[in-house]
């Protein structure tokens, strides 16, 4: 085997600030691209000796990315690389791998819920020891090694063939090929009560699990179809395709639409759910009922003590910032410790480590807890099972009781997409400019309690973020937020978060785009948007 020096240019891409890399797969393709992303992270980590996790969500160029990743973390001295067969794992199963094998890290490659193939996108992030995605200083270092680099490192030697469990060597390097489902599958055993949810299924109870033609399929095959006994078939689209079956595999009522339709139908099952591409979002849908995410992590938090991974309770509950405040008032009446964290998973990091958050969720989809360090689609949908099989009610039951206890928080996000980037950072700043002056303001009927621009600091190890979106606070209890993306592949992104509070002896059964709809118009109404992008109306509402 030689090691080959090859020279290079810097690249662009990373967004400062963000915890991967994420692209149009053809600009990941081209020659260098992902090499120089590769070695920009290598020279971060300092990978020599170390052993690594390897897996992706097997969208098109998955295959090609592990085999050129293996070339160069073996001529990068790396002592050793546990690969999911085929190139597969899900992002929570390589979380989990990390941590069980007490890895150094891991690579991840996924665009997660942005479509897939030869026009799609493609993605690779780094996550450290602790299953998670790594911190703002080694994503920084990542970025500024992305401007400087000059040389990547590749081994001559082709990778081994990764379809066929087993073990192999490249140099000094051992590639130990892994399947992605059986430790994820123990985990999870651990975690949820399999026989009650077992006995649940024999009972007649029927569920549909949509994988979006990603890479839950095997996964969700086997756990709730072969340990489970739902019935096969039970779930849907669960072989993973290079580019999703040309679908958007975002698990929300608007990409999971057919999942919507089937279980807003007169023959529905029990239960609905999907997840994303990379296999850490979920949805969550009962027979005509769809759970909002925020609400969703909110009925996770207050029944996770009846799944036998939680029985001792749980210790805290955190949330992104513009995820609703429902999971505040579970947290309150448990007296359990709430965090309110910018956007970002990578945020729950220190909280779950320092046992100071058990149970954790973003309004976009993803809920998880302290047995990995991502968010997990599965998990939520296991926990959701778990749940309904000791309470023996419809997920409609549950939720009508839980707004009976804690009030309902009608809440809705709308996107407005490939805004002019110029556009949308003056949108932000012009508001923010003007945040002080709010307070006491009139739109469309409601009142501006007080505004500002969401600022963090790490209440385990004091690192900051700032300004990580705008929050509106109306008098009565309504919110919104306004944030730009960091994910988007084109333009900007402008995410309008809005939410609204209703106590238990108020109107719980309102349209919530009725109850919402004052919380809009007031947010436009102070920050131009429709106007100033020239839009009508937002593009994605979910
Ligand atoms: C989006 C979601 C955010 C999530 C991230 C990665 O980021 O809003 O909650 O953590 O994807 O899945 P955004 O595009 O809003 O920056
Ligand atoms: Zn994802």
């Amino acid at each position: 085997m030689t090691i080959q020096t090859i020279k290079t240019a810097p690249i662009e891409g990373q967004k400062p600030g963000t915890s991967g890399l994420r692209k149009k797969t053809r600009v990941f393709a081209e020659p260098g691209y992902l090499e120089n992303y590769v070695q920009a992270i290598f020279d971060a980590i300092e990978p020599a000796g170390k052993t690594y996790v390897v897996g992706g969500d097997g969208r098109y160029f998955n295959d090609r990315a592990i085999a050129t990743i293996l070339r160069m973390a073996a001529a990068n001295g790396v002592a050793k690389v546990i690969v999911g067969q085929g190139g597969i794992l899900s992002t929570p199963a390589a979380s989990h791998l990390i941590r069980l094998n007490e890895t150094d890290g891991g690579l991840i490659l996924s665009a997660s819920h942005n479509p897939g193939g030869e026009d799609g996108d493609f993605g690779l992030k780094y996550n450290i020891a602790n299953g998670g995605p790594a911190p703002e200083a080694i994503t920084d270092a990542i970025f500024a090694n992305t401007r400087t680099i000059t040389r990547y490192k590749i081994t001559d030697e082709d990778a081994p063939g990764i379809d066929a469990i087993g073990t192999f060597s490249m140099g000094n390097m051992e590639v130990a090929v892994v399947d992605p489902v059986t430790d994820y599958a123990a985990l999870m055993e651990t975690l949820f009560d399999f026989p009650a949810i077992a006995k649940l299924i024999a009972g007649g109870f029927r569920l549909r699990f949509d994988a979006m033609h990603a890479v839950t399929g095997p996964y969700a095959t086997e756990i709730l179809e072969n340990r489970l006994g739902a019935a096969k078939g039970s779930v849907v689209n669960g072989v993973p395709s290079p580019d999703f079956g040309g679908g958007h595999p975002d698990p929300n009522p608007v990409w999971a639409k057919v999942l919507m339709d089937h279980m807003f139908a007169d023959d529905a099952p029990d239960f609905g759910a999907a997840s994303d591409g990379d296999g850490d979002r979920n949805m969550i849908v009962g027979r005509g009922v769809y759970v909002t995410p925020s609400d969703s992590l909110a009925v996770l938090a207050a029944n996770a003590h009846l799944a036998p991974g939680y029985r001792d309770g749980i210790k805290g509950i955190a949330r992104s910032m513009p995820t609703s405040g429902a999971a505040d008032r579970v947290a309150q009446a448990m007296g359990v410790e709430c965090h309110q964290t910018p956007t970002g998973w990578k945020f729950f990091g220190t909280l779950l480590d320092a046992g100071r958050a058990t149970i954790c969720g973003e309004e976009s989809a993803g809920t998880g807890s302290n047995h990995v360090r991502e968010k997990d689609g599965l998990w939520a949908v296991l926990l959701w099972l778990n749940i309904l099989a000791v309470k023996k009610q419809s997920v409609a039951e549950i939720m009508d009781a839980h707004w009976q206890m804690y009030g309902r928080t009608y809440y809705s996000r709308h996107d407005y997409e490939e805004v002019d980037a110029e556009v949308a950072g003056e949108i932000m700043s012009d508001l923010s400019d003007k945040l002080d002056d709010l307070g006491g303001t009139k739109a469309a009927g409601l009142v501006v309690a007080d505004a500002e621009d969401f600022d963090y600091v790490d209440p385990v190890d004091g690192s900051t973020a700032t300004s990580q979106g705008i929050i509106l606070n109306f008098e009565g209890g309504a919110r919104a937020v306004l944030r730009l993306s960091g994910t988007g592949t084109a333009g900007a992104t402008i995410r309008l978060y809005l939410e609204n509070h209703v106590e238990p002896e108020g109107d719980l059964g309102m349209d919530p785009s009725v109850a919402l709809a004052p919380v809009a118009e007031a947010a436009d109404a102070l920050s131009g948007l429709k106007e100033r992008t020239g839009r009508a109306g937002p593009d994605v509402v979910t």
